[in-house]
């Protein structure tokens, strides 16, 4: 009897650290894991809340600059209808207004009939990285203190939501959490497209975008070890092939960091144009996504990705795309022989290596 007690003491650790050898190698902590100060305090004073600004797009794609200190006024803008649903836009670091992203993403929006603001906060957000990452915070509560005014000139909470992509995928929550506070009420819904990780991956859930910011939150991964965050953040959660790097359209060259960082972009815009074409399969956990091992799990849940994501279907989901645009596979998204390491190794898969070999 000890003799097998020992016995097994030795042989369990040894059989479980064979079956995945990451168990030895250990977990990545990520770019810039951690970050001097970063949940230490950041004010913006008065004299600079002037650069905090707003730009309202709307009415053939025509474009109105507000301040924090005029954007009471956003709320007679005749591009605004608050019958209809209004998106405000957060961008990432080192972005602008002028620059494309907020003009291909607000385009989609105004194209569907929202009101669309952008926050422009460059000012704040074209500092070093550790000290923008911080003053996201001071930017939210001020933005949602805007946000409380044209609440009172008859913007909606439910029918605001809040676009952020990278910081700005974590400015969203600062927003939200601030409008809670300020008014009690929620923000309908938040959509984070590849949630920055660097200096917000090792925070506390309170500190950093998190599912109880708003009624609804739908977190879109892409890069998840490098400029994005591996943790869960959402009611639902697309790890899109895996989430940690997507497949590449260059035979040769994979996509790396930087590439699939930036991949959301497109991803999204498809998902907007193909509300029903992005299906994917839950998962039990993240590893299991990144794994593309979620195929056999019973019974099978989808959810789909995009304005058409099912809300009460809360969760880790395993997106499976193709190598470009539009990028969707609709139900052969759901079929093992579909998952993206099969194609962004299909290199591997051919015969060419035979001639080596002979
Ligand atoms: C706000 O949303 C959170 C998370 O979805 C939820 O737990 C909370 O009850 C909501 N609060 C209100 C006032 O609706
Ligand atoms: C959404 O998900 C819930 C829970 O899994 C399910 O009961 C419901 O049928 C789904 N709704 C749609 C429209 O698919």
């Amino acid at each position: 009897m000890t003799v097998y007690v020992v016995l097994s003491a030795l042989i369990v650790p040894v059989l479980c650290g064979s079956l995945d050898p990451r168990i030895e190698e250990g977990y990545p902590r990520g770019l810039m894991s951690v970050c001097p100060g970063s949940t230490k305090p950041a004010i913006i004073p008065k004299s600079q809340l002037k650069y905090l600004k707003f730009v309202v797009q709307g009415n053939g794609q025509t474009r109105q600059k507000y301040t924090y200190w005029n954007a009471k006024h956003i709320a007679s803008d005749p591009r605004m209808d608050f019958n209809r649903k209004t998106m405000l836009l957060a961008l990432g670091y080192l972005d602008s207004t002028n620059f494309p992203i907020s003009a291909i993403l607000a385009n989609e929006y105004e194209a569907r009939g929202y009101n669309v603001i952008i926050v422009d906060n460059q000012r704040f957000a074209t500092v070093h990285y550790y000290l923008a990452s911080r003053l996201m915070r001071p930017v939210g509560k001020h933005v949602a203190e805007v946000l409380a005014q044209l609440m009172s000139s008859g913007l909606d909470p439910s029918k605001l939501e809040l676009l952020g992509f990278s910081l700005g995928g974590q400015t969203v929550s600062y927003i939200a959490r601030n409008f809670q506070t300020i008014t009690g009420k929620n923000i309908s819904k938040i959509t984070s497209l590849e949630p920055s990780g660097p200096c917000f991956r090792t925070l506390d859930p309170t500190d950093r975008l998190d599912a109880s910011n708003a009624d609804f939150v739908e977190v879109i991964h892409t890069n998840i070890d490098g400029y994005g965050m591996a943790a869960r953040m959402g009611h639902v959660d697309f790890y899109v092939n895996g989430g940690e790097y997507q497949p590449s359209e260059l035979l040769m060259y994979p996509c790396i960091s930087t590439c699939s960082h930036f991949r959301v972009l497109p991803l999204w815009v498809s998902a907007l144009k193909n509300p029903k074409q992005f299906i994917a399969l839950k998962c039990n956990s993240i590893q299991q996504a990144r794994d593309a091992k979620c195929y056999d799990r019973r019974p099978l849940e989808t959810n789909v990705m995009g304005l058409r994501v099912n809300t009460t279907n809360h969760g880790i989901f395993y997106l499976s795309t193709s190598k470009g645009y539009p990028y969707y596979l609709g139900r052969d998204g759901l079929r093992s022989e579909f998952a993206s390491w099969r194609r962004i190794t299909d290199v591997n898969e051919g015969n060419e290596i035979e001639i080596y070999t002979k």
